[in-house]
């Protein structure tokens, strides 16, 4: 077999692809973990060698995405939809602590819904608050959509409508499913609306980062009250969920509780987690290894910034081969210009068996998991962090030959 081990260019939408040199690494270290003599699936979560990659683990992520002392990272299993229900739990649980009177009128959860992910996390929302809370769509963006029904865009701000003193505001950061992002340029409209935030507290902002976690440095971080992040997309294996929670979100659910708040299990609970340091029950030792050894190796390339570089040149280049087949006639994009992914870019193929074709000719040069979710349809294209510019390169040129020989 060859150095590559025969593999192909894996544009899946997650599980995805993850560096060679870390599939090479984790190989070593499943047979001998640090010089331990014991595989990393094998060690104790105790050991003082696991300990000691952790907390290297943390401290990277800490310091690249530069989150400040008023923030936990903690490590949990149960994916992004565990965050769904957790979120909710803790945060009622934090606004009961806060309001011990609160009617279930006046306690708000709002939600941002701009796409499959955010309408999920709401109806969750809504299946655990019956009684005690009122779960709001601040703003639905599907009904500023082309058709009235697709998430295609990020709305206007004047469109965003939140409760006077919510118990929470979530959004999603960037829609995997239907390729919706907020810009992280400040001043488009496109970006989340910070400036809608009281200024006078502490608000209880979430975001749910799963496929955008670690590409480029996260806008007003200190200004969130928890982003999460399962790590199967840019950096490691399903099975890890990486929290940052601002202090003041890690409460007493127990005290809570006797006030009214819905209990909380304890492998949910902030309090629990930071309490243990992410260790109160057996954490997935082998997730944690391959996203510390991605951590790793992210560091060792120069960071964010290099991350973030290669990330905005390989979407602008993808978005510009998509636009080009826009207007020959051959593509069309689905996502409304400036509300686009820089992870997951999504459009259709047009005419009869095109997309059939264009699936069919990528996998014969070794390009995959081009599929479109099947609740859209059409193309995605995933352009998480292991896939190397020179790859974005070889699929945006076969997209170039795809639009040319179908004008011929
Ligand atoms: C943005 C987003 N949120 C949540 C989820 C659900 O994550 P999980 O499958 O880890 O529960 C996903 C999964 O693809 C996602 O992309």
């Amino acid at each position: 077999m060859s150095s590559d081990h025969g593999r192909a260019i894996n544009f899946g939408a997650g599980p995805s692809a993850l560096p060679l040199s870390v599939l090479e690494e984790t190989q070593t270290g499943l047979l001998n973990f640090e010089g331990t003599g014991m595989g990393i699936a094998e060690i104790s979560h105790r050991s003082k060698e696991f300990q000691a990659f952790l907390d290297e683990f943390e401290h990277n992520i800490r310091t690249q995405l530069d989150v400040p002392p008023t923030h936990r990272i903690l490590f949990t299993q149960g994916g992004g939809t565990g965050q769904f229900s957790a979120v909710v739990l803790n945060l009622l649980a934090r606004y009961r602590l806060l309001h011990p009177q609160a009617s279930a009128a006046d306690t708000v959860l709002d939600y941002v819904v701009t796409g499959s992910w955010s309408k999920k996390a709401a109806e969750e929302a809504r299946r655990l608050s019956g009684g005690v809370a009122t779960v709001r769509t601040a703003v639905d963006a599907r009904v500023y959509s082309k058709d009235g029904k697709s998430f295609d865009n990020i709305p206007p701000h004047a469109e965003f409508a939140f409760a006077d003193d919510p118990a929470l505001i979530y959004y999603c950061e960037n829609e995997t499913v239907d390729g919706v992002e907020f810009s992280h340029d400040l001043e488009s409209p496109a970006a989340f609306p910070f400036h809608l935030l009281k200024q006078d507290r502490l608000v209880p902002l979430v975001a749910d980062y799963s496929s955008s976690f670690m590409c480029r440095p996260i806008p007003r971080l200190a200004d969130h009250a928890v982003i999460y992040a399962g790590a199967q997309k840019n950096i490691g294996p399903a099975g890890l969920t990486i929290l940052i929670v601002r202090e003041d979100c890690i409460v007493d659910v127990d005290a809570a509780a006797k006030l009214g708040a819905p209990p909380v299990p304890l492998t949910l609970s902030y309090k629990t987690l930071a309490d243990s340091g992410s260790l109160y029950n057996t954490p997935s030792v082998l997730a944690i290894y391959m996203a510390g050894l991605v951590l790793r190796r992210m560091k060792q390339n120069g960071g964010l910034p290099f991350y973030e570089e290669v990330n905005r040149r390989k979407a602008k280049k993808l978005y510009a081969a998509i636009h080009e087949g826009e207007q020959k006639g051959v593509f069309r994009r689905k996502v409304q210009q400036g509300s686009e992914s820089w992870m997951n870019a999504v459009f259709e193929v047009l005419g009869e068996g095109a997309e059939k074709n264009f699936l069919e000719g990528a996998e014969k040069q070794g390009m995959k998991g081009l599929k479109g979710h099947r609740s859209v349809g059409g193309i995605r294209v995933s352009l998480y962090n292991a896939i190397t510019e020179q790859e974005a390169d070889k699929l945006i040129a076969y997209m170039t030959q795809f639009i040319a020989e179908a004008n011929n």
